[in-house]
């Protein structure tokens, strides 16, 4: 920290979130805050009542006669091409022509001069159709012969065949895990401005503008220079606004230019809900062989998901469940299938972890099995199965682990958190309470930090610095709360050496910063804060030579240092040593570009490097059930979490709670359910239940690991934090998953699925009651 004592705001110290007073008071602006010009027009979208079907037609007269009604917008409004697929050409429609695939599918658009009447209308619309046989899951997808929307993927490594057949202990099993909903306190949301010839300036709430833009482009058959798209925040976006918004800001775009008024669409919660797509549940069947040790031999898994009807993020999302199958353990011979399938229902897409939760709470599951098979507590199976270094070291995709830091993390928390202690007294607290059990587990995690589309893992920054030495800083990244700004704007001041509250963060916008990749896979402060950390480096070397030059010293005897620059023996204030640049026409800004080294993949091979490094971290939770009501609590949770040399640990801690309370969230109370039509019965915060305050642990005892260092030369040596935390959840889940074995003395794994809700607990509780 010495290093930056001199100036306020400086990477590895505490700075607040730049907007934290704004978002409790209420005064930071999201799309919606946005001052309306004069006749601007609002759009509702109308849906499907059925699941699968053969649309013969719309009638829009009831609709039409409404008072306010400007128009609809359909299938056969759409200018250019009718495709908003993030991923495959003509796989998504903005509406569809001649099949409906979902319950709930948006089919059109009603624009009037209200949002109100706009919705009311919306329901007025006769949809003619032919009712089709569907498939809701997985499962039922495969029997009913259903493609893959996309092609799957293997991964293979050694000889499963031959070491199933050798090995002493083998174990199959299925499991079921469920989706979830994104919940950001902001839904979808996109406003459009129409301007002159084919132009359009789209606000929204993405976490991808330059798809949104590239789509808006693509659906009005107009090239991507003539489009604009801003997000200045979201209100959160946990991957549901990677690409679901295209659909928001396509209808607002068509309907501008078509009536060339303003148009902001904006579903109600209901609607965002049953619109927009959500984390893949999937159905996955394992075949683990293991010695009498308990050390893993072999792992045979397959990952069916519930994809939805169209390919959307759907390839990458699988594939990352395959890439995170072995979580932390090594497995010496492995054969891993991905079957994306389509289903009728929306169309799933990226949530926080991108598949990766799916595919180590697999991983987790193996391990509790063995753990029951042998008798043996799962941590020592854990510890047993981790990469090692040097040797047992080749995940499935014959990347190498060379960065690992569990057997010291893992051990640290063991430690802090008395687990062995209290493992034993919860063992002896459940042989004499009748009623009450208690569970505990201490599960790892390690996640792999790229896009695994190698192309996406560059980024472009805008740095400007103004004659009065103020500075104003755009990227490619999005804000949507994980405070990538404030990051980045700590690198920029300390690159500059000036306090960071000089340093002026401005919204997103494509025509600053173009083809920039979606703010996901964690990677928003590695890829941003390198590419602003570029174009300061830029405009420094242009000061350095003019001051050397000018003040005849020599380029290292020009120093930048809290606020001053040192020339020499002079020392001048940044401003006034900038206005002296000015003047002497040095250029003030710069374009920054940064591009991930090292990473390669091969997909058809299924080899390579996708991961430029691994993020580590463990949690350790205790957890109380009721054995009659299936109710429970988290008593205690500790997490030790690693995020490299922290550039902000009040805002990696932030993020730490936060992706473990919704990671716990996802694995206990937050359970999708659609009924045999297809329509999605919890749509709304009353029948769809996320944690609570008053459901985080009791005791909740966060910790950064500070010791650690990113091996690889990222920024300012830190981690990616917005997304592996979330798999710390996992230790709720287990810690529930002994609660319940505890009622059948631990004899039988109990396999709960996922999210353990509570009729889940006491369902599981019965099983096991009767089996004894
Ligand atoms: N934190 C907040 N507060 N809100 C969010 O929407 N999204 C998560 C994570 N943390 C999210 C969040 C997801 S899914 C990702 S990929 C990362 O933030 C994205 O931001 P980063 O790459 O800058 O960490
Ligand atoms: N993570 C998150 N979002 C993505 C990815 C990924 O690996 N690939 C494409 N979009
Ligand atoms: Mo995060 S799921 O990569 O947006």
């Amino acid at each position: 920290m010495k290093d930056n004592v001199s100036i306020i705001g400086a990477p590895h110290t505490n700075v607040n979130h730049d907007s934290a007073v704004k978002h409790v008071t209420g005064r930071a602006d999201y799309t919606d805050d946005i001052a309306l010009p004069e006749g601007t027009l609002h759009a509702y979208l109308g849906v499907s009542d059925v699941a699968h079907a053969k649309l013969i037609g719309i009638d829009f007269a009831d609709v039409l006669a409404v008072p306010g009604v400007v128009g609809v917008i359909t299938a056969n409004d759409v200018p250019g091409v009718n495709d908003i697929s993030p991923t495959h050409l003509n796989d998504e429609p903005v509406f569809p022509t001649d099949t409906i695939q979902f319950h709930g599918q948006p089919l059109f658009a009603v624009v009037a001069e209200t949002r109100d009447i706009a919705r009311r209308a919306a329901e007025l619309a006769k949809i003619e159709y032919k009712a089709l046989s569907h498939a809701l899951d997985p499962i039922a997808a495969q029997e009913a012969g259903y493609p893959h929307v996309t092609a799957p993927l293997k991964l293979e490594r050694g000889n499963v065949d031959a070491a199933q057949e050798t090995a002493p202990n083998r174990i199959k099993g299925r499991m079921r895990v469920g989706g979830q909903d994104h919940m950001y306190l902001e839904g979808h949301i996109a406003f459009a401005l129409p301007g002159e010839d084919d132009d359009v300036v789209v606000h929204c709430s993405t976490q991808h503008p330059s798809e949104a833009q590239h789509m808006v482009a693509h659906v009005l058959g107009v090239p991507s220079n003539a489009v604009v798209v801003n997000v200045r925040r979201m209100g959160g976006g946990f991957g549901g606004k990677e690409s679901q918004m295209n659909l928001f800001c396509a209808v607002a775009a068509i309907a501008a230019k078509k009536w060339n008024r303003a148009v902001k669409i904006r579903p109600d919660r209901d609607q965002d809900m049953t619109a927009t797509g959500k984390r893949h549940d999937f159905v996955i069947d394992y075949d683990v062989a293991h010695d009498d040790d308990g050390r893993i031999q072999a792992v045979d898994g397959c990952f069916a998901a519930r994809c939805g009807y169209s390919a959307d993020l759907s390839g990458p999302v699988t594939d990352r469940a395959l890439f995170h199958a072995d979580n932390a353990y090594f497995y010496p011979n492995v054969r891993l299938n991905s079957r994306p399938m389509k289903t009728n229902t929306v169309s799933n897409t990226a949530f926080r972890g991108f598949g990766g939760p799916q595919g180590v709470i697999a991983a987790e599951r193996m391990i509790e099995e063995i753990a029951y098979a042998t008798g043996k507590d799962p941590l020592d199976i854990r510890k047993l199965n981790f990469y090692g270094s040097g040797e047992r070291n080749i995940t499935p995709y014959h990347q190498k682990v060379e960065d690992s830091i569990l057997d010291r993390l893992v051990g640290e928390l063991e430690e802090t958190s008395q687990y062995r202690q209290r493992r034993q007294d919860i063992i002896a607290f459940n042989k004499t309470s009748a009623i009450l059990k208690k569970g505990i587990a201490l599960t790892p995690v390690k996640f792999g930090i790229s896009f695994t589309a190698t192309w996406y893992n560059q980024a472009g920054a805008l740095v400007h610095v103004y004659n009065d030495g103020s500075i104003h800083l755009n990227h490619g990244g999005t804000e949507m709360g994980q405070g990538l700004n404030t990051k980045v704007a700590q690198v920029v001041a300390e690159a500059f050496q000036v306090d960071f509250s000089r340093i002026k963060i401005t919204k997103t916008t494509t025509e600053k910063v173009p083809n920039t990749s979606a703010t996901a896979a964690s990677s928003g402060t590695d890829l941003n804060g390198m590419a602003a950390l570029n174009a300061v480096e830029q405009i420094k070397e242009r000061l350095v030579k003019f001051a050397s030059e000018t003040w005849g010293v020599a380029p290292n005897e020009v120093v930048f240092l809290a606020n001053q620059v040192h020339i020499g023996q002079d020392v001048l204030p940044f401003e006034a040593f900038i206005k002296q640049a000015y003047l002497a026409r040095v250029q003030l800004s710069a374009a920054g570009f940064y591009k991930t080294p090292k990473i390669h993949w091969d997909r058809a091979k299924g080899q390579g490097r996708p991961f430029y490094y691994y993020a580590y971290g463990a949690s350790c939770s205790e957890v109380t059930i009721d054995t009659l009501t299936g109710e429970y609590r988290v008593e205690r949770t500790d997490v030790l979490h690693d995020v490299g040399r922290s550039l902000n640990p009040v805002l990696d801690k932030g993020q730490v709670e936060g992706a473990f309370l919704q990671g716990m969230g996802w694995l206990t109370t937050e359970e999708l359910w659609w009924d045999d039509a297809g329509r999605l019965r919890t749509h709304a915060p009353s029948t769809y239940k996320i944690p609570l305050a008053s459901d985080r642990p009791r005791i909740f005892n966060v910790k950064l690991a500070d010791w650690s260092e990113n091996r690889e030369l990222t920024i300012k040596r830190s981690k990616a934090v917005g997304e592996p935390p979330f798999m710390l959840g996992i230790s709720v889940f287990e810690a529930l998953s002994m609660a319940v074995a505890s009622v059948a003395d631990y004899r039988e794994c109990p396999r709960l699925d996922a999210p353990a809700t509570p009729e889940r607990v006491l369902m599981a509780v019965d099983r096991l009651q009767k089996s004894t």
